[in-house]
């Protein structure tokens, strides 16, 4: 079914989402306080003991850069069982934190999962602020943090709840889908939310025959291809994503007949027209671990190549290396930082954090 209609950003962006420094301590800063900085030493205790974390991201980190790393790795690991925190980290997150500090790993669907069943009383948030913000949705009495809100997502920032209330006012009646990737303001108006590894079904589930699915165009694309419900798209992109064309991967193809090519659903369509398979970040990892392909194309942000490879080091992974600039504004003297100042603390209103969390949640107990 081809896309109904496709929209357009109607009013203003919203601020910046880092209040002016210098900032005061935040609440959890109070709760919580403040701790001294560890020496951050290279030496042979450090390296003895962080060696097998080593052994994980040999193939992927090289030998000179572990001793920076280390210290942070060792430091983190202790002040998370101080601080009973865990570190939830996305499949784009950087190969030392995705294997070394991490608690959970995952695409956006299983860390909103997680988030639900996590017994700490900190959470801190390796990847970008929606995610952070579904974690603080989740977990109203928990401390979340991000440790740089700055963190954003072109998606989050392509729609604001006026532009739903409009296209609530031109459509009556036909329910919102939102991707996880909008504002808690945005998931707060709409009916249920998303991701792409449930966008089809989220939008099967809803039993009507036109569904409003915002914000990103290119998965609403993809989902109109899949089902006979008509969905009427808003035009947000990803600026990673949508930076990929299908040229680019015809020209793999024809100096390798025999490459895997595996694209996210949020690139353009002629993208996705040459892909051997399309799925969310979590089901490009399960597909390469299931197929074990020789060489494989990872149309997605680059680091994920890194620690897939880590999983499957038999296989030759073609990067076309788009980096995801807010996702790497996570570091590991960042989440150090976070751990030993309680910053920064993500705050939902809670009036529009409960409404956001009814989207949310009817959302993870759709049945898979
Ligand atoms: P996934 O839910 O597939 O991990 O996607 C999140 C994201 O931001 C992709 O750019
Ligand atoms: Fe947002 Fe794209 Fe970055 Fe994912 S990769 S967080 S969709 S900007």
């Amino acid at each position: 079914m081809p896309i109904l209609e496709a929209y357009g950003p109607t009013t203003a962006r919203g601020p910046a989402l880092r209040p002016a420094s210098p900032r005061p301590l935040s609440h959890a800063a109070r709760k919580f306080g403040v701790l001294p900085r560890p020496t951050l030493e290279w030496n042979a205790e450090v390296e003895r003991e962080t060696a097998p974390l080593y052994g994980r991201i040999k193939d992927v980190v090289p030998p000179v850069e572990w001793p920076f790393f280390a210290p942070y790795v060792k430091a983190i690991n202790a002040l998370k069982k101080e601080r009973d925190a865990v570190i939830l980290a996305h499949n784009y997150q950087t190969p030392e934190i995705y294997n070394c500090v991490a608690d959970f790993v995952g695409d956006s669907l299983q860390l909103a999962r997680e988030a639900t069943k996590v017994n700490a009383k900190v959470i801190i948030q390796a990847g970008v602020h929606f995610m952070a913000e579904t974690a603080k949705i989740l977990n109203p009495d928990k401390t979340v943090l991000i440790p740089d809100s700055r963190a954003g997502c072109s998606l989050a920032e392509a729609i604001t709840a006026d532009d739903i209330r409009l296209l609530r006012e031109r459509f009556p009646g036909v329910p919102v889908v939102s991707y996880v990737n909008t504002s808690a303001e945005v998931k707060a108006e709409s009916d249920i939310c998303c991701t792409s590894a449930n966008a089809l079904q989220v939008v099967e589930s809803l039993g009507s025959e036109r569904v409003i699915f915002l914000p990103d165009e290119y998965l609403a694309k993809y989902v109109a291809s899949q089902t006979t419900v008509k969905i009427i798209a808003w035009k947000g992109h990803c600026e990673v994503h949508e930076r990929f064309t299908g040229d680019e991967l015809r020209k793999y193809r024809e100096s390798d007949p025999s490459i895997q090519i595996i694209a996210h659903p949020e690139c353009p369509p002629d993208v996705l027209a040459e892909a051997d398979y399309t799925g969310s970040t979590s089901g490009m990892v399960q597909w390469v671990r299931d197929r074990r392909p020789r060489r494989v194309v990872m149309v997605t942000e680059c680091s994920m190549a890194d620690n897939v490879k880590v999983e499957a080091p038999d296989v030759e992974f073609v990067r076309p290396c788009n980096l995801c600039p807010h996702m790497k504004r996570i570091t590991l003297p960042k989440i150090l930082d976070s751990l030993l100042n309680m910053e920064e603390e993500v705050v939902v209103d809670p009036a529009i954090a409960e409404k956001a969390r009814r989207a949310v949640e009817r959302m993870i107990h759709l049945k898979s």
